[in-house]
């Protein structure tokens, strides 16, 4: 049973689309790595899977007991996002907002999730400091923690690493890896090719053609073009 399928898809923004005519699957337990120049569609791609944005022409289909509504889901990171006035706990809490359904507070469940994941990141002692006064590693660990909130099934990661270190972002590599481990499915955008090399199974390069495949494939067909 798949994951996600997406069948032929194009979505895109008012002055046209971005993505065209895209095909590709996802099972449960894949970790698949999206990479491709800057521009080439890959957060617009994250926002389709998501429902943020509307696929113009094709179809996306959620199989395996997966809502949209339940995928995990870690941000591009931009300055002002880094500046939030907000505690790590309620940071944390916000990646519930989806299980809230007609409530407006949030309640003792939803407590006990956000703590459960400020534990499993390892933040859980920051847990009333602010998020704009720490470390860029552990803002990022802190946005893992908010969307394993919503999610047992599905991470969708945009770029979790840029602005860390090499030993940070190691670490944040680790972390994901584990996560796989457990069963969560990880669909992860990056830029850095030697990491997806280690760490993901399948790869959806934009490249001048889009490929979709193993990464051992998709090593292989650039070695076969340098050699050309
Ligand atoms: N909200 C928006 N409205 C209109 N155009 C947009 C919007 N967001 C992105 N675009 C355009 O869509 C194209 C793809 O953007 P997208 O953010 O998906 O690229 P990306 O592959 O994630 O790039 P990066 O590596 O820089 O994050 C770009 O040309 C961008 O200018
Ligand atoms: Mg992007």
């Amino acid at each position: 049973m798949r994951l996600i399928t997406c069948r032929n898809i194009s979505a895109g923004y008012e002055d046209g689309d971005v993505i065209k005519g895209l095909s590709f699957e996802v099972q449960p337990g894949d970790y698949l790595c999206v990479v491709g120049e800057n521009g080439s569609g890959k957060t617009t791609l994250m926002k389709a899977l998501l429902g943020l944005i509307r696929v113009s022409k094709g179809e996306i289909v959620y199989g395996d007991g997966l809502n949209r509504r339940e995928i995990g889901y870690l941000p591009q990171q931009s300055n002002i996002q880094k500046d939030f006035p907000a505690t790590v706990r309620e940071v944390v809490l916000s990646g519930c907002l989806n299980k809230l359904g007609r409530r407006f507070f949030y309640g003792p469940k939803e407590k006990a999730i956000a703590e459960e994941n400020m534990k499993r990141m390892n933040i859980f002692h920051l847990a009333d400091h602010s998020y704009r006064e720490l470390s860029g590693g552990q803002q990022q660990r802190v946005l893992l923690a908010r969307a394993l909130c919503a999610t047992s099934k599905l991470l969708v990661l945009d770029e979790p690493v840029t602005g860390l270190d090499s030993a940070t972002a190691e670490e944040m590599y680790q972390l994901i890896d584990r996560l796989n481990k457990e069963g969560i499915t990880i669909i992860m955008i990056s830029h850095d090719l030697t990491e997806v090399y280690h760490h993901a199974g399948k790869i959806l390069a934009f490249d001048r053609n889009v490929f979709f495949g193993t990464v051992e494939d998709y090593v292989q067909g650039k070695r076969v073009m340098s050699h050309d």
